[in-house]
C-alpha cells in the first residue's frame, strides 16, 4: 500500500471513531471514502447498527455488499457525513468532485449535522484552485454554458468518459474549470458559477465542512472540530 493510501486509511479509521449506534451516516465517494466504507462494513459485520445515504452509485454498491443499510430519502437529518476532498484550504473550504460525484456529495454535506473531511496531506492547499473546479451542468446546450463559464476567466474543459463525454450518476455532464494562479475569492467565484444558467452544482464546498482529519507523515492533524 502506498504512503498516500496508508494516510487515507488512517484518516478513515479515525473518522470511524465518531460513529455511534443508530446514526444515519452520509458516506462519500472516492478512494479515501472507500477506506471509510470498508472500515464501517467491518464494524457492521461485528453488529453495529447504522444506516447510510450514499453519494454515488459506486459507494452505494460497495456499502450494500458490505451489509450496510443504504436509504434513499430518509425523513430524519443526517447525523454525520464523512467524505474525501480534492483540496482543503486553511479555512476548511474545499474543492470536491474530481471523482464526478459532487452534486450528491454537496446535497449530503448540506444535509448533515456534521460534515467531516478525511484526506491525506497532499490535499492541503494554501489557496484553492491548485487543481480544477468540477461543475455539473445540464447536457442540453452545454457549449453555451461552457462559453458563459469561460467568461469568468477560467479555462473550461468538458470531462471525457471512455468514448463520449463523462456522464454523472444524475445523467449530466461535467465541465472542469481551471483558474490560472488559483482562486483569490472562492465565495465570489462560487456565486458566479452558481448563477450561470445551465449549471446544476459546482465543486466549491464553502462553509460546509465542520472538521477535517488530515493524515500527515507525523500523524493525524485535526482542522476545525470533530464534535
Ligand atoms: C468525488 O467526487 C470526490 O469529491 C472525492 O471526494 C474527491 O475526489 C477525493 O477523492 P480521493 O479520496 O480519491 O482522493
Amino acid at each position: 500500500m502506498s504512503v498516500h493510501d496508508e494516510q487515507k486509511r488512517a484518516a478513515a479509521r479515525r473518522a470511524l471513531e465518531l460513529v455511534e449506534p443508530g446514526m444515519l451516516l452520509g458516506i462519500g465517494s472516492g478512494t479515501t471514502a472507500r477506506f471509510f466504507i470498508e472500515a464501517l462494513g467491518e464494524r457492521v459485520a461485528e453488529g453495529l447498527r447504522v444506516s447510510a445515504v450514499a453519494t454515488s452509485r459506486e459507494s452505494e454498491e460497495l456499502a450494500r455488499r458490505l451489509g450496510i443499510v443504504v436509504v434513499d430519502d430518509p425523513l430524519q437529518p443526517i447525523d454525520l457525513a464523512v467524505d474525501g476532498a480534492d483540496e482543503i484550504d486553511p479555512q476548511l473550504r474545499l474543492i470536491k468532485g474530481h471523482g464526478g460525484a459532487l452534486f450528491r456529495e454537496k446535497l449530503v454535506a448540506s444535509s448533515a449535522r456534521r460534515f467531516i473531511v478525511i484526506a491525506d496531506a497532499s490535499k492541503l492547499a494554501r489557496r484553492l484552485g491548485q487543481t480544477f473546479v468540477p461543475v455539473e451542468i445540464l447536457p442540453f446546450l452545454w457549449r453555451q454554458t461552457a462559453r458563459r463559464l469561460a467568461g469568468l476567466g477560467a479555462d473550461v474543459r468538458l470531462r471525457a468518459g471512455q468514448d463520449t463525454p463523462y456522464v454523472t450518476d444524475n445523467g449530466n455532464f461535467i465541465l472542469d474549470l481551471t483558474f490560472t494562479g488559483g482562486i483569490e475569492d472562492p465565495e465570489g467565484v462560487a456565486a458566479a458559477i452558481k448563477a450561470t444558467t445551465g449549471v446544476l452544482e459546482h465543486g466549491l464546498f464553502l462553509g460546509l465542512a465542520t472538521g477535517a482529519i488530515v493524515a500527515e507523515v507525523e500523524g493525524l492533524r485535526i482542522l476545525g472540530s470533530l464534535s
